[in-house]
């Protein structure tokens, strides 16, 4: 089960600000199940999520065995929510160095000439498969990326159209017709469905199933936890969300979500962009910024204890699956680390946390703690199933609609205005 430790925050929120949360929090809460908010058409989330959809997971998992059988490399082209879901439970599921299986590389999410120049010289000479993702189909890096690969394909592979899976609209948009038209396996991402909660759909399911993942565990991880918060036998996205509400409202209007495992680095990439995106609107929201510990303690931590006290910090932990490696006993002692001989590393990091929560909470610094029980898919689905429903729940405590983006479209218009597109 997924835990969440509050005292070191509630104290910071104002005493004027507290009564207001919890009428708050459970009319958010009420809106987001009753599905009458704003955005209320995009929820299809919620419906995988409680009732999963068993044909499409084998589906997937039929075509993932055929990638894992033939491939060396899978290619994943997609940006933002068509990406970012993949990307970090891949990075938490696998292990660090050598973990079998296809190679799992990702393009058509920034627009690097020379990333995407050497990544097909790369892919000369090896088994490639690739997995094209884009809701609108139009979007501009994968959609770049993919014109590149697919004439990359089509040269190497006599049997490109069998390598090529498209993940896109049911109907409609220029990657849905080019599939169509040549014949590439296709996956679905339903309308009501917005990228950035589109992990549990085939936009993170196929390439987490070619990783190895157990996409199985996975989403029943993500539906025990959407089962318990709609059941109300679990709190915690409620009180993540309660808590943050009540600490901007205080004037803390920036949230760091650390980690301790590099492994989870890239689950606050996608936290980030969760988050950002649904709250951040009409001048309101807290700006999410994803911090690995304790690495970024030597370059944000000065920040972070003196700087401006706006900051509020999310520690995310795991209980278990964290390595049996102990400190060595040397005679000498020439680095003078033998008071930490027969230690385990787990320990040790685990008192960096401690002391860093302790420190930043004397600097100031509000902290929550989310403690996962481990690092299997099942927790780990639950875990992303809690933070969706958590930024529901703060965008409906905010007044916004969680579910638009209205705001990226600027940058493209901007962009495409340079760029002298004309339709
Ligand atoms: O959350 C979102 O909607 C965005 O991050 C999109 O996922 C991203 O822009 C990619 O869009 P598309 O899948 O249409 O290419």
């Amino acid at each position: 089960m997924i835990r969440i430790q509050t005292e070191h925050a509630r104290p910071f929120i104002a005493p004027e600000i507290l009564p207001m949360i919890e009428p708050r929090v459970t009319r958010a809460n009420k809106t987001l199940i009753e599905r009458s908010g704003a955005g209320a058409e995009f929820l299809g989330w919620l419906d995988l999520a409680l009732k999963p959809d068993g044909q499409l997971i084998s589906n997937i998992e039929e075509v993932a065995e055929r990638i894992r059988t033939e491939a060396d490399v899978l290619v994943c082209i997609g940006i933002g929510g068509s990406y970012l879901g993949a990307d970090a439970m891949i990075q938490a599921s696998r292990p660090y160095f050598g973990a079998g299986g296809p190679e799992i590389l990702f393009a058509g999410h920034h627009m690097s000439g020379r990333y995407h120049e050497e990544l097909l010289s790369y892919l000369r000479g090896k088994s490639v498969f690739v997995n094209v993702i884009s809701k609108s189909g139009t979007t501009l890096e994968p959609a770049l990326a993919f014109r590149f690969i697919r004439s990359f394909m089509e040269e190497n592979f006599d049997d490109a159209h069998q390598r090529i899976i498209a993940t896109t609209d049911a109907k409609r948009g220029a990657l849905f017709q080019l599939a169509t038209e040549k014949g590439y396996t296709r996956f679905v991402i339903p309308d009501d469905v917005g990228g950035r909660f589109s992990v549990i759909t085939p936009v993170g399911l196929l390439p987490l199933a070619v990783a190895g993942v157990d996409i199985s565990a996975f989403v029943s991880g993500f539906t025990s936890a959407a089962t318990a918060h709609h059941e109300g036998t679990s709190t915690t996205a409620n009180q993540y969300a309660a808590l943050r509400w009540g600490l901007l409202a205080s004037g803390y209007s920036t949230e760091l979500l650390a980690t301790f495992e590099p492994r989870l680095t890239r689950i606050g990439a996608w936290w980030q962009q969760l988050f950002g995106e649904s709250e951040g609107k009409e001048g309101k929201g807290i700006l999410p910024v994803s911090v690995q510990y304790s690495t970024d303690l030597h370059s944000l931590g000065q920040y972070v204890q003196q700087g401006q006290r706006n900051l509020m910090e999310t520690f995310l932990m795991v209980d278990d699956d964290l390595g049996s490696l102990t400190v060595t006993h040397q005679a000498e002692d020439l680095d003078g680390l033998n008071y930490l001989a027969n230690t385990p590393m787990s320990h040790i990091n685990r008192q960096a946390y401690l002391g860093t929560l302790q420190a930043h909470h004397d600097g100031g610094v509000p902290t929550i703690t989310i403690t996962l029980p481990d690092l299997r898919p099942q927790s780990l689905g639950s875990l992303l199933y809690m933070f969706e429903h958590a930024v529901a729940v703060g965008g409906y405590m905010l007044d916004v609609n969680p579910f638009d983006q209205p705001g990226v479209e600027d940058y493209k218009r901007e962009m495409f205005r340079l760029l002298g597109k004309t339709a």
